[in-house]
């Protein structure tokens, strides 16, 4: 093999392994980032704003102290409390984006993916989240629940 050959090869094997290392660091990177600024709502140039009817299934949950609905269209899930208020938090975890559940017993929202817990006005009980989930406003009309913000 000619030098120059040898050269071509290895450098063109030598520029692949770079560029693979680089979509590994890049991949591995972005799905172990803290997720800290984590947009809740799908599209923010749209505030959310929307109603629901909690006579109806699937939101008749929200009857019951301690129910809770996930509304994925808006990542926005929806509780009542051991008390009896209907409150709306952002639905993804601020750690990494896990969708979150409500603890009707412990009256705060749970985190299956590492365990982190708010509480009903979103602040962080415990990590490993750092941030507190984006809240939003109820109001209860007859059957007719609006979030907003
Ligand atoms: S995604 Fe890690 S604690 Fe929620």
């Amino acid at each position: 093999m000619e030098r120059k050959d040898f050269i071509e090869k290895v450098g063109m094997s030598g520029a692949a392994i770079l560029v693979m290392g680089c979509f590994g660091a890049c991949s591995k990177s972005s799905d172990t980032g803290s997720g800290s600024g984590t947009n809740p709502n799908p599209n923010p140039s749209k505030p959310v704003d929307f109603t629901i009817n909690i006579s109806n299934s699937p939101y008749n949950v929200l009857q019951n102290n301690g129910g809770f609905y996930v509304d994925t269209a808006n990542n926005v899930i929806i509780a009542k409390t051991t008390s009896g208020m209907l409150i709306a938090v952002s639905s993804l975890c601020t750690h990494q984006a896990v969708t979150l559940e409500f603890q009707g017993n412990n009256n705060r929202f749970y985190c299956p993916g590492h365990g982190s817990n708010f509480n009903t006005a979103g602040t962080v009980l415990n990590g490993p989240a750092a941030t507190a989930l984006k809240a939003y406003k109820t109001s209860l009309s007859g059957s007719l629940l609006r979030i907003y913000e």
